[in-house]
């Protein structure tokens, strides 16, 4: 044991986590123990609760191992037919990401792009959507690359007039915001274990109506991404097909206890945003600017244009900060020269002060001017 003290993680995940998450990992436990079996009955139980389902209602849970990316594949290789074509509503990488998907098993994609910091048309997409040939539709609901977050419920409400299936990414959303998937009627939602419910890597989950999931049978282009196998497998014998990670579904428990206890969605969502308005205020008073306005920015991640100076480079920006303990992200827009702060997952206000002065102190050394000119 290094007993190395844990950084603080600005970023969209892995994120903090609670001592008591990481200490429901300490124990071993058979993957078809009773015990075990009852905690994933538990989780994906409580999955659908939270976002307004339940089975009675005709919604399942369906959990994946791997990262939240394996989940998007298992849904978009699953759910969209022979015959199908997808739109795919894209203002950034985890939604080109969805297009990629899609290309590399040959399911035939469409896109309604506009700009990373700008709200997709919603007179474009009922106008896209006039096509019958489109049968499904993917967006992003909080679009972490920029940290935008896109209108659900006018996109969720022009799918559903044109009868498409609507396909959720709510990776970095989900716990965070109050999502009802029976009101958006969405067909699938994909989100991941360590993200805004605060569990540990190790697997992803999708919440679905079940007659999409039936729909899905013998679709997959895949054997260990075939959703509806994963969900006939978990119903048949409460057990993943292939090797569960234990630990983490044990630590996802936990953090599903002390979501909670803090008031579900709406309660999280008021500490993110709090540590949202701190974070940007203490930017903003160093003269740091942000990429997206406030009116369609999240309180999950937020881009700061890097300052213009010729002395300011992100690696040693980094380096420096995390030699500090506090670690931000790189920036992923296509245009500009940016980077990412996330205020999700077990951060304090204390955090957020840490990570301001650790800023202020960095931006001295490096001969950075601030106030900052654009
Ligand atoms: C919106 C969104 N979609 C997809 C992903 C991909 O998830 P993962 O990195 O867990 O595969 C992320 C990761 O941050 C995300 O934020």
């Amino acid at each position: 044991m290094s007993g190395a003290a844990d950084k603080r993680l600005f970023t969209p995940g892995p994120i903090n986590t609670s001592r008591a998450v990481k200490e429901a990992m300490l124990r071993d436990m058979g993957s078809r123990d009773g015990e075990f079996l009852a905690t994933v009955r538990e989780i994906r139980h409580e999955l659908l609760r939270l976002a307004g389902a339940t089975q009675s209602a005709g919604y399942e849970a369906v959990l994946l191992q791997g990262s939240g990316t394996f989940a998007v594949e298992s849904v978009i290789s699953s759910a969209v037919p022979e015959h199908g074509t997808l739109l795919v509503v894209s203002n950034g990488a985890y939604a080109e990401r969805i297009g990629q998907i899609a290309a590399r098993h040959r399911i035939p994609a469409r896109f309604l792009r506009c700009a990373e910091n700008a709200a997709p048309d919603i007179a474009a997409l009922s106008a896209t959507l006039a096509d019958p040939a489109i049968t499904h539709v993917a967006v992003v609901h909080c679009e972490t690359s920029s940290g935008i977050l896109n209108p659900l419920d006018a996109i969720a409400e022009r799918v559903r007039e044109a009868g498409a299936a609507l396909i959720v990414d709510a990776m970095s959303s989900f716990g965070a915001y109050p999502i009802s998937l029976p009101s958006l009627s969405a067909h699938f939602m994909v989100s991941s274990a360590n993200k805004c419910i605060e569990g540990v890597p190790g697997f992803a989950f999708v919440l679905a109506r079940r007659e999409s999931l039936l729909a899905c049978r013998d679709v997959a282009r895949t054997v260990s991404l075939d959703l509806w196998a994963q969900w006939d497998g978990m119903e048949r014998t409460g057990q993943f097909r292939f090797t569960p990670p234990t630990h983490a579904l044990l630590a996802f428990r936990q953090a599903l206890d002390e979501l909670r206890a803090e008031g579900g969605p709406t309660g999280r969502a008021a500490r993110y945003r709090t540590r949202h308005a701190a974070l940007v205020a203490g930017m903003r008073a160093m003269g740091f600017v942000e990429h997206v306005v406030p009116a369609l920015q999240s309180h999950i991640i937020t881009t700061f244009r890097c300052p213009s100076e010729a002395t300011f480079r992100f690696a040693d920006f980094y380096e420096r900060l995390s030699s500090r303990g506090l670690v931000i992200y790189p920036g992923k827009l296509t245009q500009g020269d940016c980077f990412r702060v996330g205020t999700i997952g077990r951060i304090t206000e204390e955090d957020i002060r840490a990570l301001l002065a650790g800023i202020r102190e960095v931006l001295a050394e490096m001969g950075v001017a601030v106030p900052l000119r654009h």
